[in-house]
């Protein structure tokens, strides 16, 4: 979850965050590189006085500043594609959550486990307890096994909504009609906060999302005292 004075990005909490965080610093370096050696020719420009004559062509300079960008687009498109396609890879997982966007709230549904469902209503501000993270906390945390592939099926009961968990790099629209499939590893225990992200009217965003990752026998415990 970000705090004070965090910026950037928050420390990943699966593998493909992971991944998109290592791609961002490459993009970034990348773009980094591009902007002081512009800058410098812009700036070096700037203070010339001289101007040579006799120079009027040069085709083997063109050839050189066409080509170059080309390559180093690509430095950043393949890494790109490689991301993109792994995201939507789906790796047998061993749990399947149903997440339902409404105005305001998620609901949930483990149709896995004899279909346990709960809505997850952020908590108000005036009932919150002291500890609690306000426009954060729910008052039903979603619950998932972290070392397990998990996926995530999305979807909407009125307007659009958005799953987004930024320490799991999961970002997936809800659409009424439609069935949106994603997938998330979680390597540690803990609590991760995401909020909704796609325009939903007044109030938007206030339909916070708290998952609670237990290791795999304290996950079939909360089962199966859901269950009974
Ligand atoms: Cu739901 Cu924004």
């Amino acid at each position: 979850m970000s705090t004070w004075a965090n910026l950037g990005l928050q420390d990943s909490a699966s593998p493909l965050m992971e991944q998109l965080i290592f791609f961002h610093d490459h993009a970034l370096l990348i773009l980094v590189m591009i902007t002081v050696l512009v800058g410098y020719l812009m700036f070096m420009l700037f203070f010339n006085n001289y101007v040579n004559r006799f120079l009027l062509h040069g085709q083997l300079i063109e050839m050189i500043w066409t080509i170059l960008p080309a390559i180093i687009l690509l430095f950043i498109a393949l890494p790109s594609l490689r991301l993109l396609y792994l995201l939507d890879e789906i790796n047998e997982p061993s749990v399947t959550l149903k997440s339902i966007g409404h105005q305001w709230y998620w609901s949930y549904e483990y149709s896995d486990f004899n279909n346990i469902e709960f809505d997850s209503y952020m908590i108000p501000t005036n009932e919150l307890s002291t500890d609690g993270f306000r426009l954060l906390d729910v008052d039903n945390r979603i619950v998932l096994p972290m070392n397990s592939q998990i996926r995530i099926l999305v979807t909407a009961a009125d307007v659009i909504h958005s799953w987004t968990i930024p320490a799991l790099g999961v970002k997936v629209d809800g659409t009424p009609g439609r069935l949106n499939q994603t997938n998330f590893f979680i390597n540690r225990p803990g609590l991760f906060y995401g909020q909704c992200s796609e325009i939903c009217g007044a109030n938007h965003r206030f339909m916070p999302i708290v998952i609670e990752s237990v290791p795999v026998n304290y996950f079939i415990k909360w089962i199966s005292s859901n269950n009974s």
